[in-house]
């Protein structure tokens, strides 16, 4: 049987014969191309999803109020309840932890920044800092930070390896633009680059959406996809073979991130955590982050539209939320507890289902941009395997600390853009340098300390101390300054 012939009868077994409606009219390189396009989609696999999301789509979904509790106080740890020196142990944990390179981490950088609206990896954005560092540099920059911290007080640091995550549209850009940038002066061979996969996007009747008449219309599988990508492109593998016991999984977009934050790691190594979550408060009842809490005994993300309203604002005696624990996309994984997923329940993973207007070709085969949702994109989500921990520790850090979220382009008065994500820094910046005894004229003033010299305010005394400060501060180490200096000479 040749090649169509064989991919004709998988096509009208699971009724999609439409992808090769226009076979008569393509040129040997399109059919060549939609062939290829076809036999990368698992068609029985992915018309089995959409079923499944289908059913999930119509059931009629119950309230979780009743089903719902707190998590337990125990496994519920916070910065700002913590006393220094508990702060400092768990720290010492994680930093040793990372100089025995028992620590990686997992970087989720494939989504496609749709509401950002640029046409590169978002990894890759400026958001206008004095230095015009992008997220990827600054977040390469502090794990040197942290590789230089573990090598000062154990006197050495067997790598901290990273672990990217890209899809079919940033892999490429992103490799090009570390290989620009020297890896940020990080060690080429621990940074591993991986591909998520793909699914098609589907019309309301379960028929896969044409994005031309010879390509299948087709998004990244969502940053729950991490898990089938670590299985299917070895990585797991590869981080058994490091001798990684923890991993530090992120999203890219947040400006503030603490990457592999010895802190966090400390503390639930302490915990004998399988899986950790980094949490902000809820700042309003309606804030559009889920809470991480128990259902029906297993531990859940529950969206606010999931709950009715009374459950969302209810309160503890002492007036703060009940249920307030705020996913920020940073978690902590065991690599058993990662072996365990990806070997017992990638199956059972949730699939959502986002209704979305997706470009498509008509009968005709002539494009068309739909004015409203004419089909579904399945997603996967990271942190849908909470229900299969024994034991998630959740640990609630400082928002203006730790979390400043990049989503959208810059509009007046807009959130969670790059203006915010600026500010955002500016003052966390100030804040370090207030406390090592530096002054600002004014309390607005630009201010951004390299992650190469301090990677949460540390050691800044000896640059800071009894200066005062007028106009923009850029604190930038040695290596930065003679950089510029040899660009201007
Ligand atoms: P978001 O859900 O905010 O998506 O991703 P996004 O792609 O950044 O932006 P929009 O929704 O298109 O505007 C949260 C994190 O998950 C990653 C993103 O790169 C980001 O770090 N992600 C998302 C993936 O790695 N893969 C995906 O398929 C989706």
């Amino acid at each position: 049987m040749s090649n169509f012939e064989s991919v004709s009868t998988v096509l009208k077994t699971y009724d999609q014969q439409h992808i090769i409606q226009f076979w008569d009219k393509l040129d040997d390189n399109e059919r060549e191309q939609l062939l290829e396009d076809i036999q990368n989609v698992n068609i029985p696999e992915v018309v089995d999803m959409f079923k499944k999301t289908i059913k999930d789509i119509n059931a009629d979904k119950q309230k979780l109020d009743d089903k719902m509790k707190s998590i337990p106080s125990e496994l519920y740890g916070s910065v700002s309840r913590s006393p220094t020196e508990l702060l400092n142990s768990y720290k010492e944990i994680g930093l040793q932890n990372i100089s025995k390179g028992k620590v990686g981490v997992l970087l989720m950088a494939g989504g496609q920044g749709t509401r950002l609206g640029v046409s590169y990896p978002k990894g890759m954005y400026d958001i206008g800092l004095p230095s015009h560092k992008s997220l990827y540099r600054i977040q390469g920059e502090r794990i040197r930070r942290l590789i230089n911290l573990a090598q000062q007080k154990y006197g050495s640091c067997k790598g901290l390896p990273w672990f990217i995550m890209t899809s079919e549209h940033t892999m490429e850009p992103t490799r090009e633009y570390f290989a620009k940038y020297n890896h940020f002066g990080l060690n080429e061979k621990d940074i591993i680059f991986f591909e998520q996969y793909m699914l098609p996007a589907f019309t309301f009747d379960g028929k896969i959406i044409m994005e031309s008449t010879h390509k299948i219309s087709k998004s990244p599988d969502g940053n729950g996809g991490i898990y089938k990508a670590l299985r299917d492109r070895n990585i797991l593998n590869e981080i058994k073979k490091r001798d990684v016991m923890y991993l530090h999984a992120h999203s890219v977009d947040n400006i503030l991130v603490k990457v592999a934050d010895p802190t966090f790691i400390g503390y639930c190594i302490s915990k004998s955590a399988d899986c950790g979550a980094k949490v902000v408060k809820k700042a309003y009842p309606s804030e559009p982050l889920g809470v991480i809490c128990e259902v029906d005994g297993k531990f859940q993300v529950v969206e606010y539209s999931e709950i009715t309203e009374s459950t969302s604002e209810k309160q503890n005696s002492d007036g703060s939320l009940t249920y307030s624990a705020g996913n920020i996309c940073n978690h902590f994984f065991t690599t058993n507890f990662l072996n365990d997923v990806i070997n017992k329940y990638s199956n059972k993973l949730k699939l959502h289902v986002a209704k979305k207007k997706i470009l498509c070709v008509d009968s005709e085969g002539n494009d068309c941009k739909p004015e409203k949702p004419n089909g579904i994109k399945i997603e996967k989500f990271i942190f849908d395997v909470f229900e299969f921990s024994n034991r998630l520790a959740v640990w609630e850090v400082n928002r203006d600390e730790e979390f400043s979220a990049l989503k959208n382009g810059d509009t007046p008065g807009g959130k969670d853009n790059p203006s915010t994500s600026r500010l955002d820094v500016f003052k966390l910046h100030r804040k370090f340098i207030e406390k090592a005894g530096g002054k600002f004229i004014r309390d607005n003033i630009e201010c951004e300390i390299s992650p190469l010299l301090s990677y949460e305010g540390e050691d800044l005394e000896r640059f800071v101390k009894g200066k005062m400060y007028d106009t923009v501060l850029e604190l930038k180490s040695d290596e930065e300054i003679s950089l510029n200096n040899c660009n201007k000479n």
